[in-house]
Protein backbone atom coordinates (compact mmCIF):
# COMPACT_ATOMS: atom_id res chain seq x y z
CA UNK A 1 0.00 0.00 0.00
CA UNK A 2 1.55 3.13 -0.92
CA UNK A 3 2.38 5.99 1.70
CA UNK A 4 0.15 8.41 2.71
CA UNK A 5 1.29 12.26 3.80
CA UNK A 6 -0.37 14.82 5.79
CA UNK A 7 -0.51 17.89 3.62
CA UNK A 8 2.02 19.48 5.45
CA UNK A 9 4.39 17.21 4.77
CA UNK A 10 3.47 16.47 1.46
CA UNK A 11 3.85 20.25 0.62
CA UNK A 12 7.37 20.58 2.88
CA UNK A 13 8.58 17.56 0.58
CA UNK A 14 8.09 19.27 -2.59
CA UNK A 15 9.15 22.58 -1.58
CA UNK A 16 5.52 24.53 -1.89
CA UNK A 17 3.13 25.74 0.08
CA UNK A 18 0.49 24.61 1.82
CA UNK A 19 -1.82 26.79 0.63
CA UNK A 20 -0.34 26.22 -3.04
CA UNK A 21 -1.03 22.17 -2.34
CA UNK A 22 -4.59 22.56 -1.06
CA UNK A 23 -5.36 24.59 -4.26
CA UNK A 24 -3.93 22.06 -6.61
CA UNK A 25 -6.33 19.46 -4.90
CA UNK A 26 -9.32 21.89 -5.07
CA UNK A 27 -8.52 22.20 -8.92
CA UNK A 28 -8.73 18.31 -9.45
CA UNK A 29 -5.05 17.96 -10.26
CA UNK A 30 -3.79 16.18 -7.23
CA UNK A 31 -6.19 13.40 -5.10
CA UNK A 32 -6.11 13.72 -1.49
CA UNK A 33 -8.08 11.48 1.14
CA UNK A 34 -9.05 12.91 4.56
CA UNK A 35 -6.54 15.51 4.40
CA UNK A 36 -3.97 13.63 3.71
CA UNK A 37 -1.72 12.71 0.15
CA UNK A 38 -0.93 9.27 -1.19
CA UNK A 39 2.80 9.38 -2.02
CA UNK A 40 2.88 8.05 -5.57
CA UNK A 41 0.26 10.84 -6.32
CA UNK A 42 2.26 13.64 -5.23
CA UNK A 43 5.10 12.69 -7.45
CA UNK A 44 2.34 12.30 -10.53
CA UNK A 45 1.61 15.98 -9.68
CA UNK A 46 5.05 17.02 -9.11
CA UNK A 47 7.14 14.74 -11.46
CA UNK A 48 10.14 17.75 -11.03
CA UNK A 49 10.70 16.97 -7.68
CA UNK A 50 13.25 14.62 -7.27
CA UNK A 51 15.36 13.21 -4.77
CA UNK A 52 18.44 15.64 -6.10
CA UNK A 53 16.35 18.57 -6.69
CA UNK A 54 16.12 20.90 -3.71
CA UNK A 55 15.68 24.22 -5.53
CA UNK A 56 11.37 24.34 -4.27
CA UNK A 57 12.54 23.38 -1.14
CA UNK A 58 15.27 26.60 -0.50
CA UNK A 59 13.13 28.72 -2.43
CA UNK A 60 10.37 28.28 0.47
CA UNK A 61 13.52 29.00 3.10
CA UNK A 62 14.68 31.75 1.13
CA UNK A 63 11.34 33.78 0.87
CA UNK A 64 10.98 33.02 5.02
CA UNK A 65 14.50 34.41 5.93
CA UNK A 66 13.61 37.73 3.59
CA UNK A 67 10.43 37.67 5.24
CA UNK A 68 11.69 37.57 8.64
CA UNK A 69 15.43 37.93 8.47
CA UNK A 70 17.98 34.93 9.30
CA UNK A 71 17.83 35.57 13.13
CA UNK A 72 14.00 34.46 13.22
CA UNK A 73 14.14 31.53 10.61
CA UNK A 74 17.72 30.16 10.92
CA UNK A 75 17.67 26.15 9.20
CA UNK A 76 20.01 24.50 11.89
CA UNK A 77 20.32 20.10 12.64
CA UNK A 78 18.36 19.58 15.69
CA UNK A 79 20.64 18.90 18.90
CA UNK A 80 22.69 15.56 18.59
CA UNK A 81 20.78 13.78 21.19
CA UNK A 82 17.40 15.19 19.38
CA UNK A 83 19.42 13.84 16.19
CA UNK A 84 20.15 10.21 17.80
CA UNK A 85 16.15 9.63 18.92
CA UNK A 86 15.15 10.59 15.77
CA UNK A 87 17.37 8.28 13.92
CA UNK A 88 16.48 5.36 16.65
CA UNK A 89 12.90 6.07 15.96
CA UNK A 90 13.43 5.39 12.10
CA UNK A 91 15.32 2.48 12.75
CA UNK A 92 12.90 0.85 14.91
CA UNK A 93 10.13 1.72 11.92
CA UNK A 94 12.39 0.46 9.52
CA UNK A 95 13.14 -2.91 11.80
CA UNK A 96 9.44 -3.04 11.65
CA UNK A 97 8.95 -3.08 8.12
CA UNK A 98 12.06 -5.27 7.54
CA UNK A 99 10.39 -7.75 9.01
CA UNK A 100 7.28 -7.31 7.45
CA UNK A 101 8.80 -7.44 4.29
CA UNK A 102 10.67 -11.02 5.77
CA UNK A 103 6.73 -12.25 6.38
CA UNK A 104 5.41 -11.37 2.98
CA UNK A 105 8.34 -13.10 1.04
CA UNK A 106 7.84 -16.06 2.94
CA UNK A 107 3.85 -15.80 2.30
CA UNK A 108 4.59 -15.06 -1.29
CA UNK A 109 6.24 -18.80 -1.98
CA UNK A 110 3.82 -20.35 -0.12
CA UNK A 111 0.93 -18.60 -2.56
CA UNK A 112 3.73 -19.88 -5.38
CA UNK A 113 3.95 -23.48 -4.19
CA UNK A 114 -0.19 -23.35 -3.46
CA UNK A 115 -0.80 -22.19 -7.26
CA UNK A 116 1.69 -24.58 -8.27
CA UNK A 117 -0.52 -27.62 -6.62
CA UNK A 118 -3.59 -26.44 -7.75
CA UNK A 119 -2.67 -26.02 -11.53
CA UNK A 120 -1.78 -29.90 -11.78
CA UNK A 121 -5.26 -30.35 -10.33
CA UNK A 122 -7.12 -28.18 -13.24
CA UNK A 123 -8.08 -28.95 -16.51
CA UNK A 124 -7.65 -27.57 -20.07
CA UNK A 125 -9.15 -23.56 -19.27
CA UNK A 126 -8.54 -22.98 -15.95
CA UNK A 127 -4.99 -24.22 -15.77
CA UNK A 128 -4.57 -21.72 -18.68
CA UNK A 129 -5.94 -19.16 -16.35
CA UNK A 130 -4.02 -20.25 -13.91
CA UNK A 131 -0.92 -19.81 -15.91
CA UNK A 132 -2.09 -16.62 -16.97
CA UNK A 133 -2.28 -15.52 -13.22
CA UNK A 134 1.15 -17.09 -12.05
CA UNK A 135 2.78 -14.71 -15.02
CA UNK A 136 1.43 -11.68 -14.23
CA UNK A 137 2.09 -11.98 -9.91
CA UNK A 138 5.82 -12.75 -11.30
CA UNK A 139 6.06 -9.72 -13.40
CA UNK A 140 4.47 -7.74 -10.90
CA UNK A 141 6.86 -9.14 -8.31
CA UNK A 142 9.87 -8.85 -10.29
CA UNK A 143 8.74 -4.69 -11.18
CA UNK A 144 8.22 -4.13 -7.59
CA UNK A 145 12.26 -5.32 -7.45
CA UNK A 146 13.13 -2.64 -9.76
CA UNK A 147 15.50 -0.29 -8.42
CA UNK A 148 13.22 2.60 -10.29
CA UNK A 149 10.31 1.26 -8.42
CA UNK A 150 11.02 3.62 -5.49
CA UNK A 151 9.35 6.70 -4.83
CA UNK A 152 12.23 8.88 -4.52
CA UNK A 153 10.06 11.22 -2.54
CA UNK A 154 9.32 8.41 0.24
CA UNK A 155 13.18 8.69 0.56
CA UNK A 156 13.21 12.42 1.11
CA UNK A 157 10.54 11.53 3.99
CA UNK A 158 12.67 10.11 5.97
CA UNK A 159 15.82 12.24 5.20
CA UNK A 160 13.00 15.08 6.25
CA UNK A 161 11.51 13.14 9.53
CA UNK A 162 14.99 13.07 11.03
CA UNK A 163 15.84 16.93 9.81
CA UNK A 164 11.77 18.07 11.10
CA UNK A 165 9.18 16.70 13.32
CA UNK A 166 6.31 17.31 12.21
CA UNK A 167 3.47 18.48 15.27
CA UNK A 168 -0.28 18.46 15.29
CA UNK A 169 -2.45 20.96 17.70
CA UNK A 170 -5.25 19.57 18.95
CA UNK A 171 -8.56 20.49 18.98
CA UNK A 172 -7.66 23.20 16.56
CA UNK A 173 -6.16 21.29 14.23
CA UNK A 174 -3.23 23.90 13.23
CA UNK A 175 0.20 22.26 12.34
CA UNK A 176 3.86 22.83 12.54
CA UNK A 177 7.44 21.70 11.76
CA UNK A 178 10.13 21.92 14.69
CA UNK A 179 13.16 22.92 12.35
CA UNK A 180 16.77 23.07 13.85
CA UNK A 181 17.30 23.04 17.63
CA UNK A 182 13.79 24.69 18.55
CA UNK A 183 11.22 23.91 21.30
CA UNK A 184 7.61 22.68 20.88
CA UNK A 185 6.95 26.05 21.27
CA UNK A 186 9.52 28.37 19.19
CA UNK A 187 7.93 26.07 16.56
CA UNK A 188 4.52 27.31 17.13
CA UNK A 189 5.55 30.74 17.33
CA UNK A 190 7.17 30.72 14.15
CA UNK A 191 4.63 29.07 12.29
CA UNK A 192 2.25 31.62 13.17
CA UNK A 193 0.29 29.70 15.63
CA UNK A 194 -0.29 31.69 18.76
CA UNK A 195 -0.49 28.96 21.35
CA UNK A 196 -0.96 29.94 25.35
CA UNK A 197 2.98 31.01 27.00
CA UNK A 198 4.08 33.71 29.41
CA UNK A 199 7.93 33.55 29.81
CA UNK A 200 9.32 31.28 27.59
CA UNK A 201 11.92 30.21 30.23
CA UNK A 202 10.07 27.50 32.14
CA UNK A 203 9.22 29.91 34.96
CA UNK A 204 5.59 30.65 34.81
CA UNK A 205 3.84 26.97 33.42
CA UNK A 206 1.74 29.05 31.14
CA UNK A 207 2.43 26.95 28.31
CA UNK A 208 1.91 23.72 30.03
CA UNK A 209 -0.08 21.43 27.40
CA UNK A 210 -0.89 18.07 27.06
CA UNK A 211 1.59 15.37 24.87
CA UNK A 212 -1.64 12.71 22.85
CA UNK A 213 1.06 10.99 21.00
CA UNK A 214 5.04 10.82 19.70
CA UNK A 215 7.96 11.22 21.91
CA UNK A 216 9.37 14.05 22.75
CA UNK A 217 12.44 15.28 24.79
CA UNK A 218 13.25 17.85 27.61
CA UNK A 219 15.78 20.18 25.77
CA UNK A 220 16.00 23.03 28.70
CA UNK A 221 15.82 22.72 32.59
CA UNK A 222 12.82 24.72 34.04
CA UNK A 223 12.26 25.43 37.42
CA UNK A 224 8.54 25.74 36.95
CA UNK A 225 7.19 22.33 38.73
CA UNK A 226 4.41 20.19 36.88
CA UNK A 227 2.55 18.35 39.85
CA UNK A 228 2.89 14.66 39.72
CA UNK A 229 -0.99 14.24 38.58
CA UNK A 230 -0.45 15.90 35.36
CA UNK A 231 2.86 14.86 35.13
CA UNK A 232 1.25 11.05 34.50
CA UNK A 233 -1.17 12.51 32.55
CA UNK A 234 1.23 13.60 30.25
CA UNK A 235 1.34 17.58 30.62
CA UNK A 236 4.99 18.68 29.55
CA UNK A 237 6.25 22.76 28.99
CA UNK A 238 6.19 23.52 25.39
CA UNK A 239 8.92 25.89 26.01
CA UNK A 240 11.33 23.27 27.53
CA UNK A 241 10.56 20.41 25.33
CA UNK A 242 11.13 19.40 21.45
CA UNK A 243 9.70 17.15 19.19
CA UNK A 244 11.59 13.71 18.61
CA UNK A 245 9.04 11.97 16.34
CA UNK A 246 5.59 13.29 14.90
CA UNK A 247 3.68 14.42 17.50
CA UNK A 248 -0.06 15.49 18.93
CA UNK A 249 -0.26 18.24 21.62
CA UNK A 250 -3.74 19.47 23.33
CA UNK A 251 -3.24 23.16 23.95
CA UNK A 252 -5.38 25.96 23.69
CA UNK A 253 -4.60 28.52 20.31
CA UNK A 254 -5.80 32.16 20.31
CA UNK A 255 -8.24 32.51 18.36
CA UNK A 256 -8.77 36.50 19.32
CA UNK A 257 -7.60 39.84 20.85
CA UNK A 258 -9.34 38.67 24.00
CA UNK A 259 -7.14 35.21 24.44
CA UNK A 260 -4.15 37.56 24.63
CA UNK A 261 -3.65 39.17 27.96
CA UNK A 262 -2.63 42.03 28.60
CA UNK A 263 1.29 42.88 29.75
CA UNK A 264 3.48 45.02 31.36
CA UNK A 265 7.40 44.70 31.07
CA UNK A 266 10.52 46.43 30.48
CA UNK A 267 12.51 46.67 27.54
CA UNK A 268 16.15 48.13 26.48
CA UNK A 269 16.41 49.74 23.50
CA UNK A 270 18.77 47.61 21.37
CA UNK A 271 19.04 50.33 18.28
CA UNK A 272 17.34 53.49 17.11
CA UNK A 273 18.24 53.61 13.69
CA UNK A 274 17.22 56.51 11.24
CA UNK A 275 15.20 55.34 7.80
CA UNK A 276 14.60 58.79 6.27
CA UNK A 277 14.93 62.77 8.27
CA UNK A 278 11.00 62.04 9.13
CA UNK A 279 11.39 58.32 10.37
CA UNK A 280 13.47 55.96 12.39
CA UNK A 281 13.50 51.98 13.48
CA UNK A 282 13.19 51.62 17.35
CA UNK A 283 14.23 48.21 18.61
CA UNK A 284 13.17 46.91 21.63
CA UNK A 285 14.33 43.64 23.61
CA UNK A 286 12.83 42.36 26.66
CA UNK A 287 14.60 40.43 29.09
CA UNK A 288 15.50 37.13 28.31
CA UNK A 289 12.99 35.23 30.69
CA UNK A 290 9.66 37.51 29.13
CA UNK A 291 8.59 37.95 26.09
CA UNK A 292 5.82 39.71 24.61
CA UNK A 293 2.30 37.61 23.84
CA UNK A 294 1.08 39.30 20.98
CA UNK A 295 -0.76 39.16 17.85
CA UNK A 296 0.11 40.60 14.72
CA UNK A 297 -1.07 43.72 13.52
CA UNK A 298 -1.75 45.21 17.36
CA UNK A 299 0.06 48.01 18.94
CA UNK A 300 0.96 48.85 22.50
CA UNK A 301 2.31 51.74 24.63
CA UNK A 302 5.90 52.73 25.03
CA UNK A 303 6.45 54.90 28.02
CA UNK A 304 9.62 56.51 28.48
CA UNK A 305 10.66 57.54 32.24
CA UNK A 306 7.40 58.51 33.94
CA UNK A 307 5.85 61.44 31.57
CA UNK A 308 6.61 60.39 27.74
CA UNK A 309 4.49 58.04 26.38
CA UNK A 310 3.14 57.18 23.08
CA UNK A 311 0.95 54.28 21.09
CA UNK A 312 2.38 52.17 18.58
CA UNK A 313 2.11 49.62 16.35
CA UNK A 314 4.37 47.00 16.58
CA UNK A 315 6.17 46.38 13.12
CA UNK A 316 7.44 42.96 13.81
CA UNK A 317 6.12 39.24 13.86
CA UNK A 318 4.91 37.79 16.84
CA UNK A 319 7.60 34.65 15.51
CA UNK A 320 9.94 36.99 16.98
CA UNK A 321 8.58 38.19 20.38
CA UNK A 322 11.97 39.10 22.35
CA UNK A 323 12.39 41.59 19.68
CA UNK A 324 10.20 44.34 18.94
CA UNK A 325 10.24 46.70 16.10
CA UNK A 326 8.86 50.19 15.53
CA UNK A 327 8.45 52.89 13.14
CA UNK A 328 8.52 56.71 14.93
CA UNK A 329 7.24 59.25 12.72
CA UNK A 330 9.12 62.49 13.51
CA UNK A 331 6.10 65.15 14.97
CA UNK A 332 8.20 68.31 15.68
CA UNK A 333 6.50 69.46 18.92
CA UNK A 334 5.96 66.21 20.29
CA UNK A 335 7.72 65.20 23.07
CA UNK A 336 7.48 61.45 23.13
CA UNK A 337 8.75 61.64 19.33
CA UNK A 338 11.22 64.15 19.67
CA UNK A 339 12.51 62.49 22.46
CA UNK A 340 13.16 59.35 20.44
CA UNK A 341 15.06 61.11 17.88
CA UNK A 342 17.08 63.19 19.69
CA UNK A 343 17.92 61.49 23.01
CA UNK A 344 17.12 58.11 22.88
CA UNK A 345 19.99 55.23 22.96
CA UNK A 346 21.30 51.95 23.00
CA UNK A 347 20.54 50.16 26.32
CA UNK A 348 17.87 52.85 27.72
CA UNK A 349 14.58 51.86 29.28
CA UNK A 350 11.20 51.81 27.46
CA UNK A 351 8.32 50.56 29.18
CA UNK A 352 6.28 48.19 27.15
CA UNK A 353 2.23 48.01 27.90
CA UNK A 354 -0.29 45.82 25.51
CA UNK A 355 -1.40 44.53 23.31
CA UNK A 356 -4.15 46.39 22.14
CA UNK A 357 -6.18 46.69 18.73
CA UNK A 358 -7.98 44.33 17.20
CA UNK A 359 -6.57 45.18 13.42
CA UNK A 360 -5.16 41.11 13.18
CA UNK A 361 -5.21 38.79 10.25
CA UNK A 362 -8.61 37.17 9.60
CA UNK A 363 -6.61 34.13 8.61
CA UNK A 364 -9.60 31.52 7.78
CA UNK A 365 -10.62 33.77 5.25
CA UNK A 366 -10.21 32.32 1.36
CA UNK A 367 -10.13 35.27 -0.17
CA UNK A 368 -7.16 37.31 -1.63
CA UNK A 369 -5.22 39.75 0.41
CA UNK A 370 -4.83 43.31 0.00
CA UNK A 371 -2.93 45.66 2.09
CA UNK A 372 -3.17 49.30 1.38
CA UNK A 373 0.02 51.16 3.76
CA UNK A 374 -0.95 54.91 4.12
CA UNK A 375 3.02 56.37 5.22
CA UNK A 376 3.42 54.51 8.62
CA UNK A 377 0.39 52.44 8.46
CA UNK A 378 3.29 50.46 6.86
CA UNK A 379 4.07 48.82 10.29
CA UNK A 380 0.70 46.75 11.25
CA UNK A 381 0.72 45.99 8.08
CA UNK A 382 4.40 45.13 7.86
CA UNK A 383 3.38 42.99 10.86
CA UNK A 384 0.37 41.12 9.54
CA UNK A 385 2.16 40.58 6.37
CA UNK A 386 4.90 38.25 8.02
CA UNK A 387 2.35 36.35 9.79
CA UNK A 388 0.54 35.77 6.70
CA UNK A 389 3.65 34.47 5.48
CA UNK A 390 4.69 32.44 8.20
CA UNK A 391 0.96 30.36 7.75
CA UNK A 392 1.83 29.84 3.99
CA UNK A 393 -1.81 29.68 2.81
CA UNK A 394 -1.23 30.51 -0.65
CA UNK A 395 -3.59 33.47 -1.07
CA UNK A 396 -2.54 36.30 -3.07
CA UNK A 397 -1.45 39.14 -1.26
CA UNK A 398 -1.08 42.49 -3.00
CA UNK A 399 0.46 45.28 -0.78
CA UNK A 400 0.06 48.90 -2.01
CA UNK A 401 2.60 51.41 -0.41
CA UNK A 402 0.80 55.14 -0.75
CA UNK A 403 3.02 57.88 0.66
CA UNK A 404 2.76 61.79 0.64
CA UNK A 405 5.73 62.08 -0.31
CA UNK A 406 8.65 59.93 -1.27
CA UNK A 407 9.73 59.85 2.65
CA UNK A 408 6.61 58.21 3.41
CA UNK A 409 7.79 55.14 1.45
CA UNK A 410 10.58 54.58 3.59
CA UNK A 411 12.55 50.80 4.18
CA UNK A 412 11.14 50.46 -0.10
CA UNK A 413 12.86 47.21 -0.31
CA UNK A 414 11.07 45.20 1.92
CA UNK A 415 8.21 45.08 -0.65
CA UNK A 416 10.44 44.59 -3.73
CA UNK A 417 11.90 41.96 -1.69
CA UNK A 418 8.67 39.80 -0.94
CA UNK A 419 7.62 40.21 -4.00
CA UNK A 420 10.91 38.91 -5.87
CA UNK A 421 10.76 35.99 -3.87
CA UNK A 422 7.04 34.90 -3.98
CA UNK A 423 4.74 34.57 -6.88
CA UNK A 424 1.54 35.35 -5.29
CA UNK A 425 2.85 38.38 -3.83
CA UNK A 426 2.48 42.05 -5.70
CA UNK A 427 3.70 45.45 -4.72
CA UNK A 428 3.04 48.38 -5.73
CA UNK A 429 4.47 52.05 -4.60
CA UNK A 430 2.32 55.60 -5.03
CA UNK A 431 2.79 59.18 -3.90
CA UNK A 432 0.20 61.65 -3.41
CA UNK A 433 2.11 64.60 -2.82
CA UNK A 434 -0.11 66.17 -0.27
CA UNK A 435 0.19 64.81 3.73
CA UNK A 436 -2.20 61.72 4.17
CA UNK A 437 -2.69 63.80 7.81
CA UNK A 438 -4.75 66.52 5.97
CA UNK A 439 -6.83 64.99 3.53
CA UNK A 440 -9.57 67.52 2.68
CA UNK A 441 -11.17 69.65 -0.01
CA UNK A 442 -10.16 68.28 -3.24
CA UNK A 443 -7.55 65.92 -1.94
CA UNK A 444 -10.48 64.11 -1.18
CA UNK A 445 -11.44 63.38 -4.77
CA UNK A 446 -7.91 62.74 -5.91
CA UNK A 447 -7.58 60.66 -3.23
CA UNK A 448 -10.89 58.81 -4.33
CA UNK A 449 -9.52 58.71 -8.37
CA UNK A 450 -6.62 57.17 -7.00
CA UNK A 451 -7.92 53.87 -5.12
CA UNK A 452 -10.70 53.76 -7.96
CA UNK A 453 -7.60 53.61 -10.50
CA UNK A 454 -6.30 50.71 -8.42
CA UNK A 455 -9.76 48.92 -8.43
CA UNK A 456 -10.11 49.14 -12.48
CA UNK A 457 -6.68 48.05 -12.89
CA UNK A 458 -7.01 44.98 -9.97
CA UNK A 459 -11.22 44.57 -10.39
CA UNK A 460 -10.14 41.46 -7.88
CA UNK A 461 -10.12 43.99 -5.16
CA UNK A 462 -13.64 43.74 -4.97
CA UNK A 463 -13.57 39.98 -4.23
CA UNK A 464 -10.57 40.26 -1.67
CA UNK A 465 -9.91 41.09 2.18
CA UNK A 466 -8.66 45.07 2.25
CA UNK A 467 -6.45 46.01 5.22
CA UNK A 468 -6.12 49.55 5.89
CA UNK A 469 -3.05 51.66 7.72
CA UNK A 470 -2.18 54.70 8.16
CA UNK A 471 -3.64 58.43 9.44
CA UNK A 472 -7.24 58.90 10.19
CA UNK A 473 -7.75 61.06 7.53
CA UNK A 474 -6.35 59.27 4.68
CA UNK A 475 -7.91 56.28 6.10
CA UNK A 476 -11.37 57.17 6.89
CA UNK A 477 -11.63 57.77 3.30
CA UNK A 478 -10.40 54.68 1.74
CA UNK A 479 -12.52 52.78 4.21
CA UNK A 480 -15.71 54.72 3.27
CA UNK A 481 -14.74 53.99 0.24
CA UNK A 482 -14.50 50.75 -0.10
CA UNK A 483 -17.95 50.16 1.99
CA UNK A 484 -19.02 52.67 -1.13
CA UNK A 485 -18.14 50.05 -3.32
CA UNK A 486 -20.15 47.38 -1.55
CA UNK A 487 -17.89 45.67 0.35
CA UNK A 488 -18.97 44.68 3.93
CA UNK A 489 -17.52 45.77 6.82
CA UNK A 490 -16.83 42.34 7.97
CA UNK A 491 -13.59 42.58 5.05
CA UNK A 492 -12.51 45.91 5.16
CA UNK A 493 -10.19 46.13 8.87
CA UNK A 494 -8.48 49.60 9.45
CA UNK A 495 -5.99 50.41 11.80
CA UNK A 496 -5.06 54.01 12.76
CA UNK A 497 -1.60 55.33 12.59
CA UNK A 498 -0.98 58.52 14.16
S1 LIG B 1 6.17 29.95 28.87
FE1 LIG B 1 6.51 30.12 30.99
S2 LIG B 1 6.95 28.09 31.55
FE2 LIG B 1 6.79 27.97 29.41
Amino acid sequence: MSQLLSLSRAARLVGVTRGAMQKKIQNGEMPSFDGTVNVDDLLAAYPGAQLEDNSEFDRVNYIKQRAFGKRVFERALPEAEVLAARLNELSRELATQQTQVKHFNVLLDRLRAKLGGLEEQFQDIEKARLAEFRTWLKQEVSAAMEPGYLNPLSVRDSILRVMAAHVTVLPSGHDFFIDGPDTLLEGALRAGIPLNYGCSGGNCGMCKARVVSGQIKKVRQHDYVIPEKELNQGYVLLCSNTAVSDVEIEAPVAGSVQDIPFQQLPTKVKSVEPLNHDMLLLHLQTPRSTRLRFLAGQYVTLQIGKSLSADLPIASCPCDDRNLLFHVKRMPGNLFSDYVFDRLKHGDEVGVEGPQGEFILHNKSPRPLVFIAFDNGFAPIRSVIEHAMSLESGESMHLYRIGSDMDGLYLPNVGRAWADALDNFHYTTLVTGYDLRAVTGRREETLKAMLQGMVSEHPEMRDSDIYLAGPESALNQAEAFFLGLGLPKTRVFASLVK
